[in-house]
């Protein structure tokens, strides 16, 4: 949710490509404006434009900029509307901050400001920052004496970074609740992720909450939330951390979708589940936020069956503000992709606030703000995921989870081995899922079925469909479909049924007769032997067969694909897509 990126150079040497570089690794955080800030000649040059960074490239070729010190910003816009004017970076007279967040005492901070006579000049909440550092300079402060004095001042969440015209070999960071990395190379550099400035940088320090720095002259001094000196250890940027490009294909969704049979492999490679999280546990909670939610969802399922614990599953955003009752011997296990989630983060303080229980995280991003503050984390091995609809992460958030339900029943356990060829297999049947996509993409709404642990993968095919088609679609429980949606179903309405040859099969089966009664656009999901036993008048994908109890993880993939297809048709741009953005780092 919104990106940021600074470059401190050497030499004076223009930093201006390698911002944009690093921007283009952000753009998937916000794609609501883009702009770029340098220090030249003593001034603050900016250039901003509203929507994609191309159209920020575009206006950057008709006026160069240049500078050996600057910072870069793709926004997902919280305050203010998605205008140029409101667009980071945002200047005072002598500064310019690109800020990730939400500074929540911005309008005291503002009326103050408007006393000392500072005028305000977009509806962004940053602004407040720019001009309390200008202020601080004014008074006669250097950079890291205003920039602390500031911080202070403050409250909320935030990435932020900080040039200034007359210290032109200065920037200054910090962090809050909003992720920032410190890279060092031939460069210092700052971004909000590492793959943005891993190409000119080998070396990383992740900022802590209320951590900051000061870059000055090509050295980083760093600083913790008592702005006491501190020497963080410098990390090796590992591989699994690099945004690769999009390879061969023409869209990362795509890309990651075909990934998933090795992240599944890697996944369950590397993780092996061992007993101490369940020492004393009589109880698991689970909180997390949209996809990783209904991975969540399919858990519970697996866990009541196999670990026979009960298991609430809690939409993180809601646990927070009510007054939930975390009962003794409770397991919190927070599923996050981005591991940067506020909503999830702050259900977890809630948790340890309210209680003793101890925390488990499944995350993606390794050394992300969840992972950091739980007491067991268990990594998804789906390598970096880009496209803005998470498809390959909750895949392997499944396997995590499975692999924790599944752990002492060794059959299950054994099966596992065969999950990424059947994915490769299912994969296999793109084409004909892409025929699919006219029957879909013309329609106004969409309807998902789905039974067990498949009725959470209908919730995930729905989505999917929503956020990267803008065709509203709804997941239900097949059998809930009586007590009320049934009256949505017409001719027109995409009716999307998952439905697997199990113990569930005849149930499904007649969920799947009466929508059939009422509309004909009915497409199932089956294998060989349900597709025998379904009426011949629906549309049906033969999956390939697979154990009952994997079926979650592999069902999810045609569905995927579907989303994609049907997107592609509507012209939607599918890695990107209105309104949304990849971590969400505001509540
Ligand atoms: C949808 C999607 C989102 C995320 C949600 C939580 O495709 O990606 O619904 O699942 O924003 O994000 P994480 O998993 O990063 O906590």
């Amino acid at each position: 949710m919104c990106g940021i990126i600074g470059i401190a150079g050497i030499n004076n040497e223009n930093v201006v490509n390698h911002i944009i570089s690093g921007l283009e690794k952000l753009e998937y955080r916000g794609y609501d404006s883009a702009g770029i800030a340098v220090v030249q000649e003593g001034r603050i040059e900016k250039l901003r434009a509203v929507g994609k960074l191309q159209n920020l490239k575009t206006k950057l070729k008709n006026n160069p900029l240049s500078g050996g010190i600057g910072i870069g910003h793709t926004r997902w816009a919280t305050h203010g509307k998605p205008t140029e004017n409101n667009a980071h970076p945002i200047a005072s007279e002598g500064v310019a901050v690109v800020h990730n967040g939400i500074i929540e005492n911005y309008k005291e901070l503002k009326f103050d400001l408007q006393k000392d006579g500072f005028i305000f000049e977009t509806e962004t909440d940053t602004e407040a920052i720019a001009h309390l550092l200008q202020r601080e300079v004014n008074n006669g402060l250097s950079p890291r004496q205003a920039f602390q004095k500031v911080l202070g001042l403050i409250e909320g969440s935030y990435a932020i970074a900080a040039i200034f015209s007359s210290f032109p070999d200065v920037m200054m960071a910090a962090r809050h609740r909003s992720p920032l990395a410190v890279g060092f190379g031939k460069y210092v550099c700052l971004g909000s992720d590492v793959s943005s400035i891993s190409a000119i940088c080998s070396d990383v320090v992740y900022l802590e909450d209320g951590e900051w720095v000061e870059i000055a002259h090509g050295r980083a001094s760093f600083f913790d939330k008592n702005s006491n000196p501190i020497k963080p250890t410098k990390q090796k940027i590992s591989d699994d951390l690099i945004n690769t490009g999009k390879g061969e294909y023409a869209h990362y969704m795509l890309k990651e979708i075909m990934e998933q049979p090795s992240a599944i492999r890697r996944t369950i490679l590397y993780n092996r589940i061992g007993g101490e999280i369940f020492h004393n546990v009589s109880r698991i909670l689970i909180l997390a936020c949209g996809t990783s939610y209904y991975a969540g969802m399919v858990a519970k399922y697996w866990f009541e069956k196999f670990l026979k614990i009960p298991t609430d599953v809690e939409i993180a955003s809601e646990y927070r503000y009510r007054t939930p009752i975390i009962g003794p011997n409770t397991l919190a296990i927070a599923i996050t992709q981005s591991g940067e989630t506020i909503d999830t983060l702050e259900a977890l303080e809630y948790v340890r606030k309210n209680s003793n229980s101890k925390v488990a995280a499944v995350a993606n991003v390794k050394n992300s703000a969840i992972s950091r503050v739980s007491d067991f984390v268990f990594y998804t091995e789906a390598g970096v995921e880009i496209g803005v609809a998470s498809t390959k992460a909750f895949t392997a958030q499944l396997v995590i989870l499975a692999g924790i339900a599944f752990r002492n029943h060794e059959f299950l356990t054994r099966e596992f081995q065969n999950l990424p060829s059947i994915c490769e297999e299912a994969l296999d049947l793109c084409d004909d899922i892409k025929g699919l996509a006219p029957k879909i993409s013309t329609a106004n709404s969409a309807i998902y079925l789905g039974r067990g642990p498949l009725y959470p993968i209908a919730l995930e095919g729905a989505l999917k469909l929503k956020e990267i088609s803008y065709i509203h679609a709804e997941g239900f429980a097949a059998g809930e479909m009586k007590h009320g949606p049934i009256a949505l179903i017409d001719d027109d309405i995409p009716v999307i049924c998952l439905c697997p040859h199990n113990e569930l099969f005849e149930k499904t089966a007649s969920n799947i007769q009466v929508a059939l009664a009422r509309g004909k656009n009915i497409i199932i999901f089956t294998d060989l032997s349900g597709s025998e036993l379904l009426p011949p008048e629906t549309t049906k994908i033969i999956l390939p067969r697979i154990h009952t109890e994997f079926t979650p993880i592999m069902y999810a993939i045609p569905l995927q694909l579907l989303a994609y297809y049907v997107a592609l048709l509507r012209g939607a741009d599918v890695d990107k897509p209105r309104n949304l953005a990849k971590s969400v780092t505001v509540e």
